[in-house]
């Protein structure tokens, strides 16, 4: 069975690499869809997202990467897929995950989210505190895979000119 793991990946973080691999010994294919969302304005644009998280995932042989465009349930039908995976971090994703999950399931009634636990360790992190952390000349590693630390190191690079 097949599966799509939607977000941002705005960057990617170890967290979600601790989904998707964990997500890939549950479904034969796991699709990451990386979205554009429409309520955040990202660091990265959608091509560099997607490049790191391909190199991020190209240990993981059942990972296919590609770009969401438009509604999730759209997309998940175009893949033929049935189950999305979300990631649950603390009780307060919950609320907002419910309300997707439900709105979601209203829209393709044959479409299941599957909620998987993030692991403890990375239950704090977020794309956005990773980002400000780099911004503020912290230590990013151990928080993302090594490339984007790098990639993130030169994009504060960029920014200060
Ligand atoms: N480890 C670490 N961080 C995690 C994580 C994990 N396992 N899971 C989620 N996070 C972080 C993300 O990095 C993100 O951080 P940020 O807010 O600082 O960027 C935050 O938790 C929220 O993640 P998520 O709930 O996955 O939101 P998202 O913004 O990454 O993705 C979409 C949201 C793309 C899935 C959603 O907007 C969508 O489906 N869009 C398509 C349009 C659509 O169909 N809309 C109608 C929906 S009903």
């Amino acid at each position: 069975m097949k599966a799509l793991y939607p977000g941002t990946f705005d960057p990617v973080t170890n967290g979600h690499i601790d989904i998707i691999e964990r997500a890939s010994k549950i479904f034969e294919e796991v699709i990451v869809a990386v979205a554009a969302n429409l309520e955040k304005t990202p660091l990265f644009n959608t091509d560099e997202r997607l490049d790191m998280l391909r190199q991020s995932c190209s240990h993981l042989k059942q990972v296919r990467v590609n770009s969401l465009e438009g509604l999730l349930v759209d997309c998940v039908r175009d893949q033929g897929v049935k189950v999305i995976v979300k990631g649950l971090r603390a009780v307060s994703d919950f609320e907002y995950e419910f309300q997707m999950a439900a709105m979601n399931r209203q829209l393709a009634q044959d479409v299941d989210t599957v909620f998987m636990m993030t692991s403890v360790q990375w239950q704090y992190l977020s794309s956005s505190i990773v980002k400000e952390i780099a911004m503020l000349d912290g230590d990013v590693n151990g928080l993302v895979p090594g490339l984007v630390a790098q990639r993130l190191g030169e994009k504060v690079s960029e920014r200060r000119g």
